[in-house]
């Protein structure tokens, strides 16, 4: 099965942080695993075309952190669409980081950006996951479907990846231990099973990883791959995290 390794930049990188990326780019050319995974890197919209234009026919995908809930044009101020995000040259975006449904991003708007993002040809990291609290009123599985249920839709079945992220993991440091983990990965892939009708579902795991917390987390073989956030800003510790999963 082929594993993913998703670096989330956030607010981070200049043009000049492409020197990180030739630097991972590098070390794929070379490595003997290279057929087994994509690398996938979401840096801020400012940087995505000279990123597209500089990894053309190179082993690294660029993606959006974010995608509009419109199609095309607008005029709502700061917005950027899915239309505008493949025009110049993205092939991912995520959607629902916990840092946009904190700032309001609804289950109903996340349905719309999914949508229009889909219907754009942009392939979806669909993000989900529960807060400290969920977790310790036991209600975590409750939560994570009702996030999948309330926005997924079969004719996305070509188009979409799910990465957990619980919330309490997200740059914390702090990890889920590996039977709660496999336990929610098997949960979150028997609702898309059945919502997508999709066979095998792509689930990443996202949250404090990085090359020490790989060692746990490739335990679990039911998990597609990562999203990664901290530690994929340094590509010496990107670069650790593939070496170490494969070893
Ligand atoms: P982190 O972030 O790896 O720094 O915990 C993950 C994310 O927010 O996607």
């Amino acid at each position: 099965m082929m594993k993913y390794f998703i670096g989330n930049w956030k607010m981070f990188g200049t043009p000049k942080s492409l020197s990180i990326l030739n630097k991972v780019n590098y070390f794929i050319s070379r490595d003997k695993n290279k057929k087994k995974y994509k690398v996938i890197i979401t840096p801020p919209f400012t940087l995505i075309q000279t990123f597209v234009d500089h990894f053309k026919n190179k082993k690294i995908s660029i993606g959006a952190q974010n995608s509009y809930q419109k199609e095309k044009f607008s005029s709502d101020t700061g917005a950027i669409s899915p239309f505008m995000i493949r025009s110049v040259g993205a092939k991912y975006t995520l959607i629902g980081h916990s840092d946009n449904r904190k700032e309001g991003d609804t289950d109903k708007i996340l349905k719309d950006k999914v949508k229009f993002a889909s219907k754009n040809n942009l392939k979806i990291i669909f993000c989900i996951g529960e807060n400290k609290f969920q977790k310790n009123k036991k209600k975590t599985f409750s939560v994570l479907k009702k996030q999948l249920m309330n926005v997924l839709e079969k004719k996305l079945i070509d188009n979409i990846i799910i990465a957990y992220e619980p919330i309490w993991s997200i740059g914390t440091g702090k990890i889920p231990s590996k039977n709660e983990l496999t336990k929610s990965t098997i949960f979150i892939k028997s609702i898309v099973k059945k919502m997508l009708k999709k066979k095998t579902p792509i689930v990443l795991y996202g949250g404090s990883v990085d090359e020490n917390s790989v060692n746990l987390f490739k335990q679990i073989k039911e998990i597609d791959g990562f999203l990664i956030g901290g530690a994929s800003k340094s590509s010496k510790k990107f670069i650790d995290i593939i070496k170490n999963y494969y070893t």
